[in-house]
């Protein structure tokens, strides 16, 4: 199979459309490994203009009179199963150089007048070559939000050239992000499904579930136009010129970064309080605050306001972090940069900036993600603690009762191994207990494998057991990848694991007293105090780190 791709950008193998053809390129390849391919930049080649001369119709039939690189583009033309077209779009046409080459392929028809079945339009020139069987797939990116409505020019062209929408197309708004380090994260998924396009092309032809994802917008229509205004870094000023009619102002481009930045806000996430997050960016000594509020962002130069939360960094390091060449929770726990004040936009980052997510990770995630709940596995404990010391025999069945029912909970809720082993060990103690084992043992034994349960979850290689619950209210499973929120739980683990130790010989010295009953009772106090400091602590730590404390 031989592919022509032929790239009509000034900017050839560094354009947006050329990152678009190599991922479909790539695609193809997968899935049709013998494939030659040629491929011809038109900003390196020498194609000269038409002339209209019709030598190639009438003295040198075929022939172009024009000596330049045409020639091999026919040869090429010829050579060709499927050729592609890649450019971008040019005042909702493809640019000259393009069309430049379009006009010279006359020598590839012949002058006569002939109908041809199926033609768009009136008059129809028969070609020169057997050109059956061959394919054409278009490949272009435009400035504008989105592709709908600014290629009809293009459709016409191709329509009259091969037939109405004889042709595969593939054609995407806001090309300029692909261009933007950034936002690579996002970009790369829209390339994915492109890689993909060209997978099920070379299979026989483009998905419509592929065809609707490379439909979808990069970024919301306004999220986007604000950033690519904010790109040019300089003032809207009547569109014209600056003050006295000079040039408009330039922006430095920390300004213009922290306003591509503010563009991404997310209104939606609006929590009802305006926020201000301060960036100071210490290697250019530069200070800028964006207001987040209910009806968009604004970037403030004057330091006017009171930020709520400032960071601290280089600009290197934020746009590397902005690029996804860095982990942001990695750099902050390396020191790279410092947080102070309120740490709360920090854990929601996501939902306040999250446009910049990988569009693929933003398909892959399952809609409805079942979350755990620690309850599922705290309510079979607190049972075996209570209620076996009011009345044994009824108290153990209650608690194998319940340990049976938690199963049907998993219908709604994902289960952790901590609710299975939770399972395992409530009925097992239970069933001893039954069987005669004395509470006076069996208890304290309980409260030593609810801490050992905790503490064992704290070695490295593990989990620490309460990332397993908080993960629902920080992304799910990709908070796993936080060192900062691991580490966290691992402290906060830790911590319960030692009470529950220590609790479990209070609770044998306990049970040999008058109030052995009320153990279960008793020991519950220190865990409402427990609980308390971790809501606290879950807070605090992280704020603490952040602010390279
Ligand atoms: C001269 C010129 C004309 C353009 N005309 C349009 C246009 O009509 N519609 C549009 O959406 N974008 C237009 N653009 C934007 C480009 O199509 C867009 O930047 C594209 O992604 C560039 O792709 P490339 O990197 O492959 O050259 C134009 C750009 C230039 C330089």
């Amino acid at each position: 199979m031989n592919i022509f791709v032929i790239n009509g950008s000034p900017k050839g193998a560094g354009s947006n459309s050329y990152r678009l053809t190599a991922a479909f390129l790539e695609g193809m390849k997968q899935t049709l490994p013998y494939i030659q391919t040629r491929e011809l930049f038109i900003s390196q080649t020498d194609i000269k203009p038409c002339r209209g001369c019709f030598s190639c119709w009438n003295r040198t039939p075929g022939q172009c009179q024009i000596q330049d690189d045409m020639q091999q583009v026919i040869q090429d033309l010829l050579w060709a199963d499927i050729t592609i077209w890649s450019f971008p779009l040019y005042y909702f046409t493809v640019p000259g150089s393009l069309k430049n080459l379009i006009d010279r392929q006359l020598p590839m028809l012949l002058p006569f007048m002939e109908e041809k079945e199926g033609q768009v339009g009136n008059g129809n020139h028969p070609s020169r070559y057997d050109m059956s069987g061959k394919r054409t797939v278009l490949i272009s990116t435009c400035g504008f939000y989105t592709a709908e409505g600014n290629y009809d020019g293009v459709y016409s062209l191709f329509d009259h050239l091969c037939g109405h929408r004889n042709y595969t197309a593939i054609f995407c708004g806001q090309g300029e992000l692909f261009r933007v380090p950034e936002l690579s994260a996002l970009t790369d998924g829209y390339l994915s499904h492109v890689k993909q396009a060209g997978r099920e092309y070379g299979n026989g032809g483009i998905s419509v579930e592929t065809q609707e994802l490379l439909k979808q917008l990069l970024l919301p229509r306004d999220i986007f136009e604000a950033c690519a205004d904010a790109s040019w870094g300089i003032e809207k000023c009547g569109g014209k010129t600056g003050e006295n009619g000079s040039a408009p102002k330039k922006e430095s481009d920390t300004l213009v970064f922290t306003r591509q930045m503010a563009a991404l806000y997310r209104k939606e996430s609006y929590s009802g309080k305006d926020i201000v997050l301060e960036m100071y960016y210490t290697d250019v000594d530069e200070r800028y605050q964006i207001l987040l509020g209910r009806d968009g962002s604004r970037v403030y130069t004057d330091g006017s306001l009171t930020a709520t939360t400032k960071i601290e960094t280089s600009v290197t390091v934020w746009r590397s972090i902005a690029a996804g060449e860095i982990r942001g929770d990695e750099a902050m726990m390396q020191g790279l940069y410092k947080v102070t004040g309120d740490f709360n936009l920090m854990l929601k980052w996501d939902s306040y900036f999250g446009s910049s997510r990988p569009q693929a990770e933003r398909e892959e995630a399952p809609p409805s993600q079942k979350s755990t709940n620690m309850n599922i596995m705290l309510i079979p404990w607190i049972v075996l603690w209570v209620v076996p010391a009011i009345h044994k025999q009824w108290g153990c069945l209650i608690s194998i009762g319940v340990c049976a029912l938690v199963p049907l909970i998993f219908y709604r809720n994902k289960k952790t191994v901590y609710d299975v082993l939770t399972n395992v060990l409530v009925t097992g103690i239970s069933i001893i207990m039954l069987a005669g084992a004395s509470e006076k043992w069996m208890l304290p034994l309980s409260y030593l494998s609810f801490g050992v349960m905790w503490l064992g979850s704290c070695f490295r290689k593990w989990t620490p057991l309460t990332a397993h619950y908080s993960k629902n209210s920080y992304g799910g499973d990709k908070a796993f990848k936080n060192p900062l929120f691991v580490k966290t739980n691992r402290i906060l683990t830790m911590l319960w694991g030692i009470l529950y130790l220590c609790t479990s010989v209070f609770t044998w010295f306990l049970m040999r007293t008058p109030v052995s009953s009320l153990a279960g009772l008793i020991n519950s106090v220190l865990p409402v105090f427990m609980g308390i400091f971790t809501a606290w602590f879950q807070k605090w730590y992280p704020a603490k780190v952040a602010a390279g404390k």
